[in-house]
């Protein structure tokens, strides 16, 4: 789904980029251009980027915890 029609960039688009390291809103807009013409798109882009940072640190807690208990030492 496309988020920002002003720089034609998908929702796929920004999550990738918060997963390859855009973790703030002003990363988006220098990595990307998201909210950068009118900003009509910053409120949900702001949204996409607050629920990504958030499932990305439950995946990594996750996988902390699942190494914790395969660990035989
Ligand atoms: S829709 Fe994103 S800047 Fe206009």
């Amino acid at each position: 789904m496309i988020v920002c029609v002003c720089n034609n960039i998908s929702d796929r688009e920004i999550r990738m980029a918060i997963e390859l390291g855009s973790d703030s809103m002003e990363a988006l807009q220098r990595d990307l251009g998201v909210a950068t013409c009118c900003g009509q798109c910053l409120s949900y882009a702001t949204e996409l980027l607050g629920d990504t940072l958030a499932q990305s640190h439950t995946t990594v807690l996750q996988e902390t915890v699942l190494q914790r208990q395969t660990c035989s030492n």
